[in-house]
């Protein structure tokens, strides 16, 4: 990745009206030489301004299909660089905070994941003919060149279960990296038990695993987990319920197998929004994931008479992608009509490709 310093647009301290106004007009200057892509986590305040807007996996094709010469993301890391990968000669990727990752994704680092195939070599014979390596798309793009080298391929909450299908279909065995949960959950529903699945601890020799442990597993999961999603707890859905029982519950699969046990609905942003649009007016909702989002589907539906609350008594939000603010978006946007480019994602040439062969298999599904 290559820093290079956000030069701030002149009056960094202008008010929030300012700051509207002005990436409008750099958004008109710019026409359809510009596209901004923003996830459901970001704040009112750029999500407003998006073109598109999705789950990962709909802003990566959002992404893959876009013509705009600047591709603006309003999201975090990971979700820059899948737009690098697929994007054609002449576009370029903008991200408006470098500092905008994903404590998730830095989880797994390619030389952990490179130790645990040698260790797993060891145990189990000729990975590649035994294991699918699959990455959350919430990785590092090396990751994901990983996966590509290696038959692998990536998925995105929304797709899980076809992936880890076309996995099984290919090799007896899965290493899904890094979020453990959206790996437990999905393999569950899919009729997996959990003594078939095996924790891998990322900082233990073998994982922590015994060869009879390695060699039973069906899929080994990365003992990575979401800082967000972590603070929803079970006795939060059973206190809501012992007060309001007629109360949906829908939460984000990156949340504990405990906390999805108790849900109805388990889906990505996309899919929890969807649910939430389709539901009959007068319904209740308690939704475990991002504050934002919750806040915006509060908002949205309350005049259809949905109530949507949120599901944690404290306040957990991305404070990633919170750092993609209006001055951060208003100045990469008037850096552009200036002529300069800065805060550019690009990945290296070396890993493109790799990276790209496991997204393609993904995209093709
Ligand atoms: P979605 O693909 O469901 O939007 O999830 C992205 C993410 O980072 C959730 O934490
Ligand atoms: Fe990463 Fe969790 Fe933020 Fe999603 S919500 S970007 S997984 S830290």
């Amino acid at each position: 990745m290559s820093i290079q310093v956000l030069r701030q647009s002149p009056g960094v301290d202008a008010s929030d009206e300012d700051y509207q106004a002005r990436i409008s007009a750099a958004k008109a200057a710019l026409g359809e030489r510009l596209a901004i892509l923003g996830h459901h986590y970001q704040r009112e305040e750029v999500y407003r301004h998006a073109d598109f807007t999705g789950d990962s996996l709909r802003l990566s094709r959002e992404a893959a299909a876009s013509r705009a010469e600047y591709i603006v993301f309003c999201g975090v890391h990971f979700m820059a660089e899948v737009a690098d990968v697929l994007s054609r000669p002449g576009q370029m990727v903008l991200l408006p905070d470098l500092s905008a990752g994903c404590s998730m994704a830095d989880m797994a680092n390619l030389a952990k994941v490179e130790r645990a195939w040698r260790e797993l070599r060891e145990v189990l014979g000729d990975p590649d003919e035994v294991i699918t390596p699959v990455t959350y798309i919430n990785s590092a793009n090396d990751l994901k060149a990983f996966c590509g080298r290696h038959g692998g391929i990536v998925c995105t909450s929304s797709n899980a279960r076809a992936i880890l299908e076309w996995s099984w279909a290919r090799r007896e065995k899965v290493l899904f990296f890094p979020d453990q949960h959206l790996g437990r959950n999905t393999a569950h529903a899919m009729g997996v038990a959990l003594d078939d699945m095996a924790v891998w601890d990322f900082d233990l020799p073998y994982g922590g695993l015994t060869p009879e442990r390695i060699r039973a597993a069906r899929i080994i999961l990365w003992k990575g987990f979401c800082s967000v999603h972590q603070m929803f707890r079970p006795e939060h859905i059973d206190r809501f319920l012992a007060e309001h029982p007629e109360t949906h519950v829908i939460v984000h699969p990156e949340c504990s197998f405990e906390v999805c046990q108790k849900a109805e609905f388990v889906g990505s942003t996309e899919y929890i929004i969807r649910t939430i649009a389709q539901a009959a007016p007068g319904t209740r909702w308690l939704v475990g994931t991002e504050l934002n989002l919750v806040q915006r589907l509060h908002e949205r539906f309350q005049h259809e008479g949905k109530s949507v609350h949120f599901m944690s008594p404290t306040i957990c939000m991305c404070s990633t992608m919170f750092r993609i603010d209006a001055r951060h978006l208003c100045a990469t946007l008037e850096n552009l009509v200036a002529g300069r480019v800065e805060n550019r994602i690009q990945v290296p040439a070396a890993d493109a490709a790799d990276a790209r062969a496991a997204l393609d298999r993904m995209l093709a599904l």
